[in-house]
């Protein structure tokens, strides 16, 4: 009994050790810079604090304004970590100086490399890709089986897409570069250029709403949009989804663009070791199921299946370029697609 006893209370002891020791670790909070917003990200900051202990205050707006709130704040910012969508984002964050380089092999594990920066700056959480829309009525599959084709004269006027302003048709270009080079790109975009339906225009799920109508028989668009599209109640946005079909392009080379939402630990941060572990969370597999999940996107983690109304669109094969390269090459975009007349 008296063996029994001591053991026990020596059981005791480790406990209160080991909660003593957790509590000096997890004291300490972690401060969020959200382009994501509140109701998406909040669940999975509280499983986060259930899990860790750390708890967490958030401010979340829209991308450039928190790139530059964080720029202004300079040294002093309260923040310890940003998270934003798109890589041009990210990229630009690194930029400004506002990141530091953070290691962690849990996340270099979780997370594909083609999807976070070579130096720790920026990892990203879910991906999303660059599709074409068809109406299968108006054009085969064939003629449309990579962005290569969409240059092709016999295509026709059929297209549908955004204006050269919009960063994810920069950054779709940018990758035709870092795969073509300059000079075959800007000859490929003279020819999409030449099969526009009408003026470069509206938004993304505009384009996709605009093959439905037949105003275009081919729209370029990202694939959330077109899985909120499927997600929907609405009787309209259903007639949609049942008119347009997806192709993923490039399927037999390359594979279809990709784009990102990622974060960062920011360069004044004062809780380094509690917002690496908030990276290494959201790349860790139960919240990257519900964090591509609740935005129509995709785990950029490769053990976690896709889920939710994407899983409709079928599976691809994705570019494995990686996204730095994609800003490296943006300005080149923006003045090939100038020059070849994408407005
Ligand atoms: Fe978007």
């Amino acid at each position: 009994m008296k063996r029994r006893s001591y053991l026990l209370s020596a059981g005791f002891v480790a406990v209160i050790l080991t909660m003593t020791g957790m509590q000096t670790v997890q004291a300490a909070e972690v401060n969020i810079y959200s382009a994501r917003q509140e109701h998406l990200i909040k669940p999975l900051l509280d499983d986060f604090f259930k899990e860790t202990g750390i708890s967490y205050k958030l401010l979340t707006g829209d991308g450039p304004a928190l790139l530059e709130r964080l720029r202004s704040e300079g040294r002093n910012s309260p923040a310890d970590i940003l998270i934003t969508v798109d890589v041009g984002n990210l990229v630009a964050a690194k930029q400004a100086g506002v990141l530091q380089p953070v290691q962690s092999s849990l996340l270099e594990e979780n997370i594909l490399q083609q999807y976070r920066d070579a130096e720790g700056y920026w990892y990203g959480l879910s991906s999303r890709a660059r599709v074409i829309y068809y109406d299968p009525d108006r054009v085969a599959p064939e003629a449309i089986a990579r962005y290569e084709d969409l240059a092709d004269p016999e295509l026709g006027k059929v297209i549908c897409v955004r204006s050269s302003s919009n960063i994810y048709n920069q950054s779709l270009v940018a990758s035709m570069i870092a795969h073509h080079g300059v000079e075959e790109t800007e000859q490929w975009v003279r020819g999409f250029v030449r099969n526009f339906a009408r003026t470069p225009q509206d938004n993304d799920t505009a384009q996709i709403r605009a093959v439905a109508s037949g105003e275009c028989a081919v729209g370029i668009a990202n694939s959330y949009y077109f899985g909120r599209l499927l997600a929907s109640e609405n009787l309209a946005d259903q007639n949609v989804t049942s008119k347009v079909r997806v192709m993923w392009p490039n399927q037999q080379d390359r594979g279809v663009h990709m784009n990102l939402s990622g974060a960062g630990v920011t360069q004044s941060a004062t809780n380094v070791e509690q917002a690496i572990k908030l990276l290494e969370f959201l790349s860790a597999a139960h919240a990257q199921e519900i964090y591509a999940r609740e935005n129509n996107e995709y785990p950029v983690n490769p053990k976690v299946p896709h889920s939710g109304p994407v899983v409709q669109m079928g599976t691809f094969k994705a570019d494995e370029l990686n996204l730095s390269l994609i800003e490296k090459y943006n300005a080149e975009a923006v003045r090939v697609m100038d020059r070849a007349g994408w407005r």
